[in-house]
């Protein structure tokens, strides 16, 4: 449990809670943080899906610029090191990951919850890569992860304008999957982390072979495409699934 991030695990669904106010500016401190608690999910059997959270009013406004003002060169090549470090662990967690974004996810935040595989925002949501009117670009996914996400046109408007975007913009962009009123978003991204906790063995294989294929060839990525369906024959959530169709019965997964 860090001092600004914690992991909280309630019936297979882990919330892993940003908590600096105002902001949650993220300081170097958290990045490493954010780190361990993508561990801690990974590891834990009992986590079966996450929630990532920001808390009511704010999911992250960037990294910590005051920190940041009085970094050099060499600082800011380590520290962005470590940063993409945990925000890599954190998208290869081989769960379900959400992010319930309320209010602003801009720069470093919103790096954050493209680490997820969906972000529900709340209606008063706004995202942005703001960087550029520090004198920056973004350091920790916002030219990688963003325009894989929203294609590269419109992630150059992103980062070359520093604009802020509403909730609805980011739908249609892609980038935002469910919009809730505010006082919503965070339950509705557990109801459905809650779903995807009673789901197979197999959302690991999916979430891999989407996610790892992307970042090859076609041919390659099909051929891993292969591999991960041979593998699901290894689980025992395999047979419960076709047992329970066959039985016309409901499968009840071990997630295993
Ligand atoms: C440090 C921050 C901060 C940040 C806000 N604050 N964002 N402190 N780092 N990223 C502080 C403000 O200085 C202020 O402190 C308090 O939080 C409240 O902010 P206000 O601006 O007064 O509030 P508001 O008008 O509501 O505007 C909220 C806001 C705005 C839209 C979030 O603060 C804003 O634009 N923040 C900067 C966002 C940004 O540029 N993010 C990208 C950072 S670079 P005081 O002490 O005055 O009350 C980045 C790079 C990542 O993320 C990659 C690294 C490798």
């Amino acid at each position: 449990m860090g001092e600004f991030v914690s992991v909280q695990t309630d019936d297979g669904v882990a919330t892993i809670r940003i908590d600096r106010a105002p902001v949650n500016a993220l300081n170097v401190q958290m990045w490493g943080e954010c780190a361990d608690a993508a561990r801690q999910v990974a590891t834990d059997d009992d986590v079966r899906a996450v929630v990532l959270w920001g808390g009511p009013k704010v999911f992250a406004a960037g990294a910590d610029i005051k920190a940041m003002r009085e970094m050099s060169f060499t600082d800011a090549f380590a520290h962005a090191g470590e940063l993409q470090e945990a925000f890599r662990t954190l998208a290869e967690v081989p769960k379900v990951v959400i992010a319930a974004v309320n209010g602003y996810a801009l720069g470093g935040g919103c790096e954050l919850a493209l680490t997820a595989d969906f972000r529900y925002a709340a209606d008063n949501a706004k995202f942005g890569q703001p960087e550029i009117k520090l004198g920056l670009i973004p350091g920790a996914g916002g030219t990688q992860r963003l325009a894989r996400l929203i294609g590269t046109q419109a992630a150059k408007e992103w980062v070359y304008g520093g604009e802020m975007y509403d909730a609805e913009t980011c739908r249609q962009l892609g980038l935002v999957d469910r919009i809730y009123p505010a006082d919503e978003v965070y339950d509705r991204a557990v109801e459905s982390a809650r779903a995807y906790a009673a789901g197979p063995y197999a959302l690991r294989m999916a979430k891999k072979a989407i996610d790892e294929g992307m970042g090859l060839d076609l041919a390659s990525a099909l051929k891993l495409e292969t591999e991960l369906f041979a593998a699901t024959f290894a689980t025992r959530d395999r047979e419960i699934g076709m047992d329970a169709f066959l039985a016309k019965d409901r499968a009840e997964f071990t997630q295993r």
